[in-house]
């Protein structure tokens, strides 16, 4: 198993490029089932979560290649097969954004359910009583959603729960309205712009929707749909985790080739710690500041700041003048990296149920110190390279499998920017 190794302490300078969007990909070459002729998608990161997908598509009968140029091209090659296994999907829960592409174009499916994961309870529920709405029948039998639909027919369907919308629920919905018969409308849809991007990728394919971006998402169903070329939106995740790095080292460097609009949210957080941030229309340059001001912090729904962006803020505020809180309104118990933030030497109490308000405390300190650490889920291992590269002397992040699940190089591109970072 592979760990990193950092060296704290170096302010990051330079320039480093945003690569594409995990969460777009994914939906998207799932999506890929629904076309009649190959489609060809640009910016797919190289990701191990995007080859798990990869092998769940080969074992659906896709044809998945990677191009010289790096597009990756996806053609249907048999059509029979409608199982998703276990072994692959629980790997990784984004797989199970192949029920709805199944149902509409195989009319038959059986999907694992994903199970649980580092982050807490995922249930799947919505995105299985909305499917039902369309005309699904659907049954959960030894641990798969089983299901068959002859075609499937347009409703009025919910897609919010307690926590707010379900981003890959709107996706695989959306997938499965876009050759239902007649009009579907899709309520408190999720509005993140990976969700905009599918619809654009679908709309790219023949597909009639409106409302992309808005809680509202109204589909006219289409007898199928053709190929297309698409090229996907940047990774706002690895953007924001990229300026917090920089923040987080009192740094002055340029993230490229993002969406500034797409993190806005972050990007007023960071200003109000008391970084300096200069946009451009594709662009942020951000000056961190010698120690960031304390504030509270509370990961939303788009146009919030992200769950996924959760764990790095909280390394950045464990060096806060000041008492800093967080809380997680998407995944109130994402607090995995809190122990591990502990062992580099970050003052943190966890929400304690007397106090019952789901708010971490965040004291913040001085200074970090190094120190070996275990991350159990990717942004939890994000974190700690963040609290890493600000940390006195050498902290080892081991198994970087997380990471590589879902940023393309993070380490070489810190390392671009001047960080002392190597795998061991
Ligand atoms: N929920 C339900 N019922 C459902 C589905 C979701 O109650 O049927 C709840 C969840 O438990 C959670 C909330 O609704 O409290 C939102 O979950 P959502 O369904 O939106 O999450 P997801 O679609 O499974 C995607 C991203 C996650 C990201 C979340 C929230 C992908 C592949 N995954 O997950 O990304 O945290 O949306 O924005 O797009 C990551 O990249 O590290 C990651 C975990």
């Amino acid at each position: 198993m592979e760990h990193l190794c950092i060296t704290g302490g170096r302010p990051l300078s330079g320039t480093i490029a945003t690569s594409g969007s995990k969460n777009a990909a994914l939906p998207i070459m799932a999506a890929s089932i629904l076309a009649q002729q190959p489609v060809r998608i640009d910016g797919v990161p190289q990701l191990r979560d995007v080859c798990t997908l990869a092998d769940i598509l080969r074992s659906l009968g896709i044809r998945v290649s990677r191009l010289e140029d790096g597009g990756l091209e996806l053609a249907t090659v048999d059509s029979l097969p409608v199982r998703a296994d276990y072994e692959l999907v629980s790997r990784m829960r984004a797989g199970f954004c192949v029920l709805g592409p199944l149902l509409a174009r195989r009319g038959r499916a059986m999907v694992s359910l994903p199970g649980g994961c580092a982050i807490g309870d995922r249930p799947v529920d919505l995105h299985l009583a909305a499917l039902t709405a369309l005309g699904a029948e659907l049954k959960v039998e030894h641990g798969y959603v089983v299901g068959r639909a002859k075609r499937l027919v347009g409703a009025v369907v919910q897609l919010s729960g307690p926590r707010g919308p379900t981003v890959t629920g709107t996706a695989n919905v959306l997938c499965a309205a876009v050759t239902a018969r007649g009009q579907s409308v899709l309520r408190e849809a999720a509005i993140e712009p990976e969700v905009v991007d599918l619809g654009r990728f679908l709309n790219a394919m023949g597909a009639r929707i409106e409302g992309l971006g808005t809680p509202t998402i109204a589909v006219e169903g289409v007898e199928q749909l053709g190929g297309s070329r698409y090229k996907i939106i940047p990774d706002r995740i690895e953007a924001a985790t990229l300026l917090l790095a920089v923040a987080i080292t009192g740094g002055r460097a340029t993230v490229d080739g993002l969406v500034p609009e797409h993190i806005d949210a972050v990007l007023a957080a960071l200003e109000r710690s008391g970084c300096r941030i200069d946009t451009t229309p594709h662009s942020v340059c951000l000056t961190g500041p010698q120690r960031p001001r304390a504030q509270d912090i509370c990961a939303r729904p788009y146009p919030g700041i992200p769950t996924d962006i959760q764990a790095q803020w909280m390394a950045f505020l464990s060096l806060a003048q000041g008492r800093s809180t967080i809380c997680d309104e998407v995944f109130p118990g994402r607090f995995m990296h809190v122990g591990e933030l502990k062992r580099l030497s970050a003052r943190i109490a966890a929400p304690d149920a007397g106090r019952g308000d789901g708010r971490v405390v965040v004291q913040g300190v001085e200074r970090l110190a190094g120190a070996t650490v275990t991350a159990t889920d990717l942004r939890a291992s994000a974190a700690l390279v963040l609290a890493g590269l600000a940390a006195e002397g050498e902290t080892v992040v081991r198994d970087v499998y997380h990471l590589d699940r879902g940023y393309e190089g993070l380490d070489a591109k810190l390392a671009t920017l001047g960080a002392a970072i190597k795998r061991i």
